[in-house]
């Protein structure tokens, strides 16, 4: 009980004073899946690595991430038609970091993928994908919400890999 109040008491405090890095490192106690999500448009490719994936719906499915309003891919996601989600598996730590930096070809180059019917791009080797109808864009503060349909998918049961507290990790393994 007393231990229970004196963390409220924390966390509202942290609140108060606006203290960004300790928000940041509260947020990152809730361990994810790393994903590359992808999109296709005006002709090009555009990805970014994300760990705000989360399933919404089982009927119909439906699953959302979230893109920073500051993202140079942002006006590719809020536009087009769709996204291609890749759950990376646990020995895919270097195409994590690699789809957060460099131009949109760049991150493509030297990274073993395929294209979809829909014209987007998976990431081999992944422990699952999901192709999804772009549904709705709900603005949220500094990010925009896409929440997607699913209209395809594939997984297997190799080790995913994990993030927690600003670290990756192998999961299920
Ligand atoms: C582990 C991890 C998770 C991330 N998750 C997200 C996310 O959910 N949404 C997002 O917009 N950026 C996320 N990023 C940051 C983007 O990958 C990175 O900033 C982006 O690719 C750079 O975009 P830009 O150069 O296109 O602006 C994440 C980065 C890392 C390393």
């Amino acid at each position: 009980m007393r231990k229970t109040e004196t963390m409220n008491a924390d966390a509202h405090l942290n609140l108060e004073t606006l203290n960004h890095a300790a928000l940041k490192r509260a947020m990152g106690c809730f361990a994810t899946g790393i994903a590359v999500v992808t999109t296709q448009y005006e002709g090009g490719d555009f990805g970014m690595t994300c760990n705000s994936f989360n399933t919404v719906s089982l009927d119909p499915p439906m699953v959302l991430w979230s893109v920073q309003k500051t993202a140079s891919s942002h006006a590719a996601f809020t536009r087009s038609s769709g996204y291609s989600v890749s759950l990376l598996a646990a020995d895919q730590r270097d195409i994590a970091m690699h789809f957060t930096r460099g131009t949109p070809a760049e991150r493509f180059s030297g990274v073993a993928t395929h294209r979809l019917d829909s014209g987007r791009i998976v990431v081999d080797g992944a422990v699952a994908w999901f192709d999804c109808a772009l549904d709705n864009v709900v603005p949220a503060g500094d990010h925009d919400v896409l929440i997607g349909r699913v209209l395809d998918f594939a997984s297997n049961d190799r080790p995913a890999l994990g993030y927690l507290r600003g670290q990756f990790m192998e999961l299920g393994a």
